[in-house]
């Protein structure tokens, strides 16, 4: 077989990752020109689905036509890490989460309130040893969340990875939940995710690589009494990560949502400690969960190999609510 130059090095590659153990199911011949040059021009990320009955897992790699060939299974190398965005990322979640992403290699922004400047300032000093590093951004303002991904591009490159995560309760039954309780959740949980991912998804598309990972809470999938606010802001994120997924699927980005349970933070250790209790007692693995099973979570499908994960709302909750 004749092969260009250009794919000659790409099968070189390919060759030296089978020495090194990688392994590729197929054979050479089954590597098709398109698949290796739409795999370079598009660092793998914008390759088509399978078609019809490939999608079975069970289908030999042999044959699976060469336009198929699953990104996976290509061995390219790959950037060393990425630059992601957390917004909440000094809370208690979104600090699990920076860590964990700065642990795989990602080069980690999180965003924080101007009212928190001073702790921010602090936090970042006890994290510098894992790179961690801040950025003030309002998210309920549309103006101050272009201001603040214009300045971390510019600063850092591209972002690849955005987690909104930023989120806030203001807990009343319906009947006396003022105006302000209303929009201030709104504002802060869902009106924040247009306003930060409409500033970032643009860069994507054009580079064609994305992850956006939204964090919802189980509160959003089943309702909870005393959090229509809250409730019903966590459940349009689960929405917009569904609508938007479909909108950028083809341009390698995925959208998701992570569902949390009830998880040990200060927002959670902020309830009453007899309500905790009955709330600990209705989940089926018997504890809160810990920020670092959700931020691993957020990692999972942040990940580069997690491309055919979009459109989900991936439920961390102890098994408190199977859907
Ligand atoms: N803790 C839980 O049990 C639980 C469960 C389900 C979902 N969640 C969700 O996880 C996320 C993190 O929760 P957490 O428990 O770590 O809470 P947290 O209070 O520790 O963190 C929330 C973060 O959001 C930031 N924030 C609030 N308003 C902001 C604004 N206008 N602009 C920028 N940042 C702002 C805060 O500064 C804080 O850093 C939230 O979205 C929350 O709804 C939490």
């Amino acid at each position: 077989m004749y092969l260009l130059p250009i794919q000659q090095q790409i099968f070189d590659h390919w060759a030296r990752s089978c020495e090194a153990g990688l392994g590729f199911l197929g054979r050479v011949s089954e590597f098709g020109t398109e698949t290796l040059d739409r795999s370079l021009r598009l660092g793998l990320h914008g390759l088509p689905p399978l078609p019809g009955g490939a999608a079975d897992p069970s289908v030999a790699a042999h044959t699976v036509p060469a336009a198929a060939a699953r990104p996976a299974l290509v061995p390219v190398p790959r950037p060393s890490g990425r630059i992601a965005l957390v917004t909440g990322g000094i809370g208690g979640i979104g600090t699990a989460i920076c860590q964990v992403l700065a642990a795989r290699g990602h080069r980690v922004v999180a965003s924080y309130i101007p009212a928190e400047a001073e702790f921010a300032r602090t936090w970042e000093k006890e994290h510098t040893a894992q790179g961690l590093e801040i950025a003030e951004c309002d998210v309920r303002d549309f103006d101050s969340c272009q201001r603040s991904v214009a300045e971390i591009e510019r600063r850092l490159g591209p972002i690849d990875i955005l987690v909104n995560c930023a989120g806030i309760t203001r807990d009343a039954m319906l009947r006396k939940m003022d105006e302000q309780m209303w929009h201030d959740v709104l504002d802060t949980n869902l009106d924040s995710v247009f306003n930060v991912t409409r500033n970032v998804v643009e860069g994507m598309c054009t580079r064609g690589y994305g992850r956006i990972v939204n964090i919802s809470s189980v509160n959003g999938q089943k309702g909870q009494f005393g959090q229509t606010n809250y409730s019903a802001s966590k459940a349009g994120m689960i929405g917009f990560s569904r609508a938007l997924a479909r909108e950028v699927a083809g341009l390698g980005i995925t959208v998701n949502s992570v569902c949390p349970g009830y998880v040990a933070t200060r927002m959670v250790m902020a309830v009453p400690e007899e309500v905790r209790q009955s709330i600990v007692a209705k989940i089926p693995v018997g504890r809160l969960g810990a920020p670092e099973e959700i931020a691993k979570a957020v990692a999972f499908l942040a990940d580069e190999d997690s491309g055919y994960i979009t459109g989900t709302d991936l439920s961390v909750n102890g098994g408190l609510y199977m859907s």
